[in-house]
């Protein structure tokens, strides 16, 4: 028996070695410590022993089956651990996940362009002030020299509003009366913003758009400065090879009235869409301020005179990027807008 005994025990412990799987384990303990296991069939036979061999065979053969137990226990452990390494190399999940890219903003065409503008005016000394887009007719019309009926008014339909004497502004140019009624001579303003009228929309007309109204009030105000301004405007925005022009116009605010335009740079000045075919395009009308005009805004035409000017940012950003329809500023189309960084 005793022998037997240690025949199993070194078959074991060799079988034992060359276990690899949890699998090849527990196959071993049901062959060796199982219901029809080796051990288990040895410990039956005890009882068949005589009553002078059975205690100590009994001890032995206890013995076994708890060594084999122990070394059961201490392989399935191994195995585990192994397994655990194999898995946590193996079967590695990488659960981050890239970060998404946060879709930076930019500034919108126009934005660049106005404050472009504002700060060549500013570095010629003007301040910027800001008026109401819904306006008085008073103001948008009346005092700048345009009663009603007066027929410059046909050229401004707009947008009014069920109040009667409240509109959208067709034009910043209230703001000169709105700021002068305020400000005392010398004055340098210009006021930005939007603008509407009721209009037939082309390549160069929308029914919204921005303005930038410029003004300057003092003693000994000329023609002369308002051309130097606007040349440098020109200068500052579009660079030294731009070339602008000069022209009478007429606007009932003014007298005499001046029309810039400037050489358009989409078609080199051959003419295209965005000209109408001109190679010009008018972008900043002005002129001397009407005596009326100051006279309405309680300042002394005989004593001061003063330019005033209507920058239109749109058709100068349109100029200076060469766009060849203004109306694409306000479409919303991110493949338009995404190209201005
Ligand atoms: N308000 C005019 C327009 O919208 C533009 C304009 C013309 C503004 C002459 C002025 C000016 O200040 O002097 O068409």
């Amino acid at each position: 028996m005793s022998s037997r005994i240690a025949e199993l025990r070194s078959e074991a412990q060799e079988r034992l070695a060359g276990v690899h799987t949890m699998q090849e384990l527990q196959a071993w303990r049901s062959a060796y410590l199982g219901r029809g296991g080796t051990v288990t069939q040895l410990l039956r036979l005890l009882g068949s022993l005589s009553e002078e061999e059975r205690p100590a065979a009994g001890r032995e053969a206890n013995a076994l089956k708890q060594s084999l137990e122990a070394a059961y226990q201490v392989r399935s452990e191994e195995l585990e651990r192994q397994e655990r390494q194999r898995a946590w190399h193996e079967d590695r999940l990488d659960v981050t996940l890239p970060g998404r890219a946060v879709a930076l903003g930019r500034l919108h065409p126009i934005t660049r362009t106005l404050r472009e503008m504002k700060a060549a005016f500013g570095r010629m000394g003007f301040q910027v002030y800001e008026g109401p887009e819904v306006e008085e007719d008073l103001y948008n019309f009346t005092l700048l020299n345009m009663p009603p009926y007066h027929p410059a008014r046909d050229m401004h339909d707009t947008f009014y509003t069920t109040r009667p004497g409240l509109l959208l502004r067709t034009h910043t140019s209230p703001n000169q009366v709105r700021v002068m009624q305020h400000l005392r001579p010398p004055i340098r303003v210009v006021v930005p913003g939007k603008v509407y009228r009721y209009e037939n929309a082309d390549p160069s007309h929308d029914w919204m758009f921005y303005q930038m109204e410029g003004f300057v009030v003092g003693r000994g105000i000329t023609m002369g400065h308002l051309m130097g301004t606007i040349q440098e405007l020109a200068r500052q925005v579009f660079g030294p090879e731009r070339r602008i022009r000069f022209r009478c116009d007429y606007f009932p605010y003014v007298e005499p009235g001046l029309d810039t335009a400037v050489s358009c740079m989409l078609c080199a000045g051959v003419g295209c869409r965005l000209c109408r075919g001109k190679g010009w395009l008018e972008a900043i009308p002005g002129g001397m301020i009407h005596p009326q005009v100051l006279r309405n805004c309680g300042i002394d035409p005989d004593r001061y005179s003063g330019f005033a000017f209507g920058a239109g940012p749109d058709r100068i950003a349109a100029l200076k990027y060469g766009i060849d329809d203004i109306r694409r500023f306000y479409g919303n189309d991110l493949r338009f807008l995404e190209q201005f960084d």
